[in-house]
């Protein structure tokens, strides 16, 4: 068991979190190395009869020993910037394992993508398609193209990370396809390496996955005879969930079956794109309760991390289990956790059941290791929380607070202020 709960403390594999505490201040978020690692290997034995390229998505978690680990495991990366690219390259994660996915690739990010030596870009319209012919060309250098279809499919999650549906941003209409492959077909730098599609994240049912990817069947099949075009890759996305609350409706066994089954004769190279399934479980935000404050509803408990640092909550209502670690006993009360910042939505939790806590009881919210720090901010000037990796009964910091020196650095007074 990576994360245990024994003797009024919680343990991060071997490594107490009162310890990290004392030494690193809360808030924080601590991964573990075991987690991260299993995850990665449930995936890859789940899908070990197809051949199978997993790119983590970046987006999930960024931190460079986090890419590391998983790029020590054979994993590639799914970036949507040239932030992102460079953070995989600096992991010594190879170019060859790397996609570039995203609506908007500004041309300086595709000139770096091409020069660089990506595997493939994960195109999503014919002008940025223009784009990439024309620094390709400028650059006399090959690039690799998926182009990513919106299947409209619902993925049946929230609708803010649902991605798959017509009248979502993201993917080529399945109508509009035979344009850009007209136009890679014309071109001398573009090639036409495969197709992807990724309809949402956070899927807790496996039906949306199954009816996506029955469409990409089908249109391997039509670009094969419309356009004698015989695809080498199946680029299938991320959006495999995680158990915030519920159990899933399916394991990673039962998702490679879908692929199995619809995709059973294809000598393709399938490359998939997870990113909360394989860090959301690794990873908690660890706080510290400052007080305990009466309400007239509910009491609250504030603690001192905020939305600032995990933003789920307050973007999409999102649920996460909360644990406290109190020496105190007595029944337990219904309390709302909260944070410091200035906003309605500063709220972890709401009606959890708890020993009334003291100030100083460790608070953590738990699945935290997706989106997470990737989407924290220096909202209220609250500064960006550490991230903490254990690995059995070591712990190290892989990012530390910064001060607030640091930030007043990036802050030249505009030059008449300056006087
Ligand atoms: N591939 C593409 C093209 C994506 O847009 C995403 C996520 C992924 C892969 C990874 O999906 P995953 O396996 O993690 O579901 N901030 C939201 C999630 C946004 C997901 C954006 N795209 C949240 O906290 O729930």
């Amino acid at each position: 068991m990576s994360f245990v709960t024994k003797n009024g403390d919680f343990f991060v594999e071997s490594v107490s979190i009162k310890q990290i505490a004392a030494s690193v201040g809360t808030p924080f978020y601590v991964y573990s190395d075991a987690v991260l690692r299993k995850n990665y290997q449930l995936l890859s034995e789940a899908l070990s009869d197809v051949n199978a390229l997993i790119c983590f998505a970046v987006k999930a978690n960024s931190n460079l020993s986090v890419l590391k680990t998983f790029g020590s495991m054979g994993g590639g990366a799914d970036v949507v910037s040239e932030g992102e690219l460079r953070r995989a390259l600096k992991a010594g994660i190879s170019p060859e394992k790397i996609v570039f996915a995203g609506v908007g690739k500004a041309v300086s990010e595709i000139e770096f993508a091409l020069m660089a030596g990506i595997y493939q870009f994960n195109v999503e319209s014919l002008p940025e398609l223009e784009s990439i012919n024309d620094v390709a060309t400028r650059l006399g250098k090959e690039a690799n193209i998926s182009i990513r279809v919106n299947p409209d499919v619902d993925a049946l999650s929230h609708s803010k990370i649902s991605t798959g549906r017509k009248q979502d941003k993201f993917g080529v209409s399945i109508d509009f396809l035979d344009e850009l492959i007209d136009f890679i077909k014309d071109s001398t730098y573009l090639r036409l390496k495969g197709i992807s599609t990724h309809i949402g994240s956070q899927l807790t049912q496996l039906e949306p996955f199954s009816q996506a990817f029955q469409k990409i069947r089908i249109l391997f099949e039509e670009i094969d005879q419309k356009h004698g075009i015989r695809l080498e890759r199946l680029d299938l996305g991320g959006g495999i969930g995680i158990p915030y609350q519920e159990k899933l409706s399916f394991t990673m066994q039962d998702y490679a079956a879908v692929i199995q089954d619809v995709f059973k004769d294809l000598d393709v190279q399938f490359v998939f794109e997870p990113g909360r399934s394989l860090a959301g479980e690794a990873g908690v935000l660890v706080s510290e309760v400052l007080y305990v404050k009466k309400g007239a509803i509910r009491d609250f408990i504030i603690v001192d991390g905020a939305m600032n640092d995990l933003k789920r909550q307050a973007l999409y209502d999102a649920y996460h289990h909360i644990s406290v670690l109190t020496k105190n006993t007595g029944a337990e009360e219904q309390f709302d956790v909260v944070g410091p910042v200035c906003e309605s939505s500063d709220v972890f939790g709401t009606s959890r059941s708890f020993v009334r806590p003291s100030p100083g009881d460790i608070v953590l919210i738990h699945d935290a290791g997706a989106y997470g720090a990737t989407m924290s901010s220096y909202y209220n000037t609250r500064l960006l929380v550490p991230e903490v990796l254990v690995k059995g009964d070591q712990f190290s910091v892989i990012r530390p607070r910064p001060t607030y020196e640091e930030i007043f650095a990036r802050e030249p007074l505009a030059q008449w202020l300056s006087e």
